[in-house]
């Protein structure tokens, strides 16, 4: 039910995870995100450090250990990495944060980070933010890879309008991108853009990897 305050979502996404059963919100397999951007890395690097924000239940930091890489897996919601736990079989750190509140991680700590449909939840203020502070982990050369849904996803419009682009959906809240505002966010931070692109069969996303520069 959709009402005019935006719901905690933190509850909200306990209550999703607390309804699925096991590893279903991948159907147990990795996101093509994930695998694609896995292909791209190819041999991970010596200090293969990834961190997923938003991982969910963790079938992609699953698929990112296989690799060989070194994941940590963050999220927001209890219930997601109590089953990211049963996931990863103790394999992975996980650890919850909030995004808004930034990276609990030391500078250049990591040399890739991962988000797959975990940073279209956030207004403008708190994403300039959340991009410093992906850029912040990263250490030089790091790649950031990211895929959102944009404004001409079929959710799109759907709801109670709650800010610029925001929507409240069946509980749910979405910021959709637009190709300006994430190139936006890229130009606020030295990154190059290493690739973007608007899916041609799923027009409604954007996915973009970028290189830290400086
Ligand atoms: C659409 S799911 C994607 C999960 C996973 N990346 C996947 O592809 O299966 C979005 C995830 O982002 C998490 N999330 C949403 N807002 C968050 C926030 N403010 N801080 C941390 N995690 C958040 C949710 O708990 C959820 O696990």
């Amino acid at each position: 039910m959709d009402n005019r305050k935006p719901l905690d979502q933190q509850s909200h996404w306990n209550t999703l995870y607390t309804r699925l059963p096991g590893r279903e919100h991948n159907a147990g397999s990795p996101s093509a995100f994930a695998q694609a951007f896995g292909a791209w890395l190819g041999v991970p690097p010596q200090d293969g450090r990834l961190l997923e924000l938003g991982c969910g239940a963790g079938e992609d930091s699953y698929y990112f250990d296989n690799l060989g890489m070194q994941p940590v897996g963050l999220d927001f919601s209890r219930r997601a990495l109590v089953k990211a736990q049963q996931t990863i079989d103790g394999r992975v750190w996980l650890v919850q944060q909030h995004l808004a509140q930034g990276l609990p991680f030391v500078d250049g700590a990591f040399s890739a980070a991962f988000a797959h449909l975990s940073l279209h939840y956030f207004d403008d203020e708190v994403s300039h933010f959340l991009f410093g502070e992906i850029h912040r982990v990263l250490r030089l050369k790091g790649v950031f890879a990211l895929r959102v849904k944009s404004v001409e996803n079929e959710l799109f419009g759907r709801g109670v309008k709650i800010g610029l682009d925001c929507y409240q959906y069946r509980g749910h809240m979405r910021r959709f991108f637009r190709p300006e505002f994430l190139d936006d966010l890229i130009r606020q931070r030295p990154w190059h853009k290493v690739t973007g692109w608007k899916e041609a069969q799923s027009p409604g996303y954007l996915t973009a990897v970028l290189q830290k520069v400086e």
